[in-house]
């Protein structure tokens, strides 16, 4: 079911007219729809059915709202957390702790002690040198910390160069030709309960291929470390996988993404983790957008400048991504334009030499797939403020995150006394 569908002509959120958000909270907003979450949320777990009791743990960086992630926690969703404020949210939105698995190549001590306080589920360490400084922390306090040990496949996600995250020469995991000698070691310190490793090797992936090679070299490893008498009980695969941006972009299914996972892993003997981010939140919500005004009589297509801006949605301007574009009640008739926002640099470009729905001054449209990624990377550039958060539910919806305006941000600024 596509929960963003024109009904009598007229885009809507499940069964909320997007015009009618857009006049009572004002754009640009981020709307997303609970049954689209939810439908994905299950349609992940379906595809792992045949796996015992995985951790399917959202990569709140994805889409971090309070809301969004309470939706996930009654699906029976964990958390996977880079910091310290994704570990709070992850907690306020009732994750519970041990379904708290904490990535990220520069935890500081301070956030390792606040997941150790909280006892979350699963530390997953990217070094030799923070393997050291969280066993030592664990150890003053008595206890052993529960962790992986990530590693660095060495395997081409064959995805943006910015997203990939498990070739040689990226920052993450300890390389797979030293994950032995690092597991060893730390392993065996106070502290320390290492029971498995992790991978994760990129987002955006349109092809299995790259993580099938990823779980093979996973397997292998598995085996070595228990043949030199480690107790490997946890496996973290991470998350990565695409979703459609186009209409006509062809990625893998969960189902097929299920079936893989079954084959390779087959007789590990383990409890597998599970990381998504985009899959889960990705098309679960689009970012309602205004036309302040067509600006016509250059050398190329017109420009639509909307007041959507990078600083609202970053992926084009950072990666050259594509989102879909739709006007909200269209009238039938194209255009080619190019697509702007306000900010005062080019790179503030949504598409170049689009075909899309003919568009005037006032009306409302859509960038799509815009949940995951989308108001979790924003900025207050150009002194914009923060774009408010919609949660829509069948016919009702409600403000899941206020607008943050240029005011609020300028509140907790001060000029010194010693400047006046
Ligand atoms: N686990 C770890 C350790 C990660 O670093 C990431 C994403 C995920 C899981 C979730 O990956 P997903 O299932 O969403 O692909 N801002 C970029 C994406 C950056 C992804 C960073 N890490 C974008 O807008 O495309």
């Amino acid at each position: 079911m596509d929960h963003f569908a024109l009904k009598d002509g007229v885009l809507h959120a499940e069964n909320v007219a997007l015009p009618r958000i857009a006049q009572e909270v004002g754009t640009p907003v981020y709307v997303y729809s609970r049954g689209a979450l939810v439908a994905q949320a299950r349609a992940f777990r379906d595809a792992l059915s045949e796996l015992d009791d995985p951790l399917i743990a959202f990569a709140v960086k994805a889409n971090p709202n309070l809301a969004v992630l309470n939706v996930l926690q009654r699906e029976g969703y964990g958390a996977d957390v880079v910091s310290g404020g994704e570990m709070r949210r992850a907690l306020t939105a009732g994750i519970a702790p041990d379904k708290i698995v904490f990535s990220g190549v520069g935890k500081t001590r301070a956030e390792l002690e606040l997941g150790l306080d909280e006892r979350i589920g699963q530390f997953n360490i990217e070094s030799r040198e923070e393997g050291h400084e969280l066993a030592a922390l664990a150890a003053a306090r008595g206890i052993r910390v529960d962790a992986c040990l990530r590693v660095n496949p060495d395997v081409d996600a064959k995805t943006h160069e910015k997203i990939s995250t498990g070739k040689a020469e990226n920052k993450f995991g300890v390389p797979l030709l030293r994950a032995r000698e690092v597991f060893a070691e730390l392993a065996a310190l106070d502290g320390m309960n290492l029971r498995g490793v992790a991978i994760h090797i990129g987002s955006q992936l349109s092809d299995l291929e790259p993580l099938e090679t990823a779980f093979a070299k996973i397997d292998t490893l598995v085996a070595d470390l228990r043949a030199s008498g480690f107790a490997i009980t946890h496996v973290d695969l991470g998350g990565g996988l695409g979703v459609s941006y186009r209409k006509d972009e062809v990625v893998p299914t969960p189902a097929e993404y299920g079936r893989m996972v079954a084959r390779m892993t087959k007789g590990w003997d383990v409890r597998l983790t599970f990381e998504p981010g985009r899959l889960i939140a990705g098309n679960a919500g689009v970012l309602l957008t205004r036309v302040v005004r067509v600006k016509r009589g250059g050398n190329g297509p017109p420009f639509v400048i909307v007041d959507a801006a990078m600083n609202d949605l970053a992926r084009p301007a950072l990666y050259g991504a594509w989102h879909d574009f739709d006007a909200v009640e269209p009238s039938g008739e194209r255009m080619t334009a190019n697509i702007v926002g306000p900010i005062c640099e080019t790179g503030d470009t949504f598409a170049t030499d689009r075909d899309c729905d003919a568009l005037e001054s006032g009306d409302l449209a859509v960038f799509r797939t815009a949940g995951a990624y989308g108001a979790s990377m924003a900025s207050s550039y150009n002194s914009r403020g923060f774009v408010a958060e919609v949660l829509v539910d069948g016919d009702r919806y409600a403000v899941v995150a206020d607008r943050i305006d240029a005011a609020a941000i300028m509140d907790a600024e001060r000029v010194p006394e010693w400047l006046a």
